[in-house]
C-alpha cells in the first residue's frame, strides 16, 4: 500500500492537512472572501477551489502496486486504485462539492447527511441521513464548505459511525476551518482525515467564521 499525498501534515497534527497557499489558491479565496462577489463568480471560483480539495483527498487514499502492457508492448509497473469510496454531502452546502467529487470519480455513490445550525444558538440539529447500503466497506469523503464549530461536522460523522464506517477510513473536505473546529473535531475522532484549503483566525459572536466568507450555502446557491 502506499500513500502519495501532495501535502503533508500541518502544525494542527498529521490528520489536519492544509493544501499548499499557492498564489493562485490564495487568489481563488479572496476572490470568494470578497462581499462584492455576485453567485456566478462565486461559484466558479468555489468549484475551483472544490477540485484541488477532491484531489488532495483522493491523494490520501491507498494504492496497490499495478502493472500493465502498453501498447508499445512494454509493461509499466504502476499502482492501482485500492478499494471502493463513496462520497456524503452534509446538505445544503455540502452538495456544491458533489459535482467536483463526480467530475473525478465517475458514477461516485454520494449519500446526503441534512444537518441544520440552529440560527440562534448555532447547535447543529440531525433531520435526515440517506447513506449507501454497503458504506461500511467504503472510504467516504464527507463534503462540507465550512468547518466553525465543528458541530454539524461532529454529528455526520457520528451518523457514519453508527453505519459502521471506520474513522479513519472517513475524508472530510472542506474549504475555510475556524481553529476552534479543528480542534473539536481533532479531540473527538483523531484518526479523522481534514483536508482543507484554509484556517481561518476564528469565530465571531455568531459563531461564523472570521474573516471567513459569510453563509456559503447562501452565496453558492441562492
Ligand atoms: C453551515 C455549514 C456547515 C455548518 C458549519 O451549514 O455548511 O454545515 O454551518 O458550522 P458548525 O461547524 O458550527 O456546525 P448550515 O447549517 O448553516 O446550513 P446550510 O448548509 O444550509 O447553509
Ligand atoms: N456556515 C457558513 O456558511 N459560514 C460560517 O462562517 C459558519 C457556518
Amino acid at each position: 500500500m502506499a500513500h502519495n499525498a501532495t501535502s503533508c501534515a500541518s502544525k494542527w497534527g498529521e490528520n489536519i492537512i492544509v493544501l499548499p497557499a499557492t498564489a493562485q489558491l490564495q487568489a481563488l479565496l479572496t476572490l470568494i472572501r470578497d462581499e462584492r462577489t455576485g453567485r456566478g463568480d462565486f461559484v466558479f471560483y468555489s468549484d475551483r477551489i472544490i477540485r484541488l480539495l477532491v484531489e488532495e483527498g483522493l491523494n490520501h487514499l491507498p494504492v496497490v502496486p499495478e502493472t500493465v502492457k502498453t501498447p508499445t508492448g512494454v509493461q509499466f509497473e504502476g499502482v492501482g486504485f485500492e478499494g471502493r469510496i463513496c462520497g456524503v454531502s452534509i446538505m445544503r452546502a455540502g452538495e456544491a462539492m458533489e459535482a467536483g467529487l463526480r467530475d473525478c470519480c465517475r458514477s461516485v455513490r454520494i449519500g446526503k447527511i441534512l444537518i441544520q445550525r440552529d440560527e440562534e444558538t448555532a447547535q447543529p440539529k440531525l433531520f435526515y441521513a440517506k447513506l449507501p447500503d454497503d458504506i461500511a466497506q467504503r472510504y467516504c469523503l464527507l463534503l462540507d464548505p465550512m468547518l466553525a464549530t465543528g458541530g454539524s461536522c461532529l454529528k455526520a460523522i457520528e451518523v457514519l459511525l453508527e453505519q459502521g464506517v471506520q474513522e479513519e477510513r472517513i475524508l472530510f473536505l472542506n474549504l475555510i476551518a475556524s481553529p476552534e473546529g479543528i480542534k473539536n473535531v481533532q479531540a473527538k475522532f483523531p484518526k479523522l482525515k481534514v483536508i482543507t484549503a484554509w484556517v481561518d483566525a476564528g469565530l465571531d459572536a455568531k459563531q461564523y467564521i472570521t474573516p471567513g466568507l459569510g453563509d456559503f450555502g447562501d452565496r453558492y446557491f441562492l
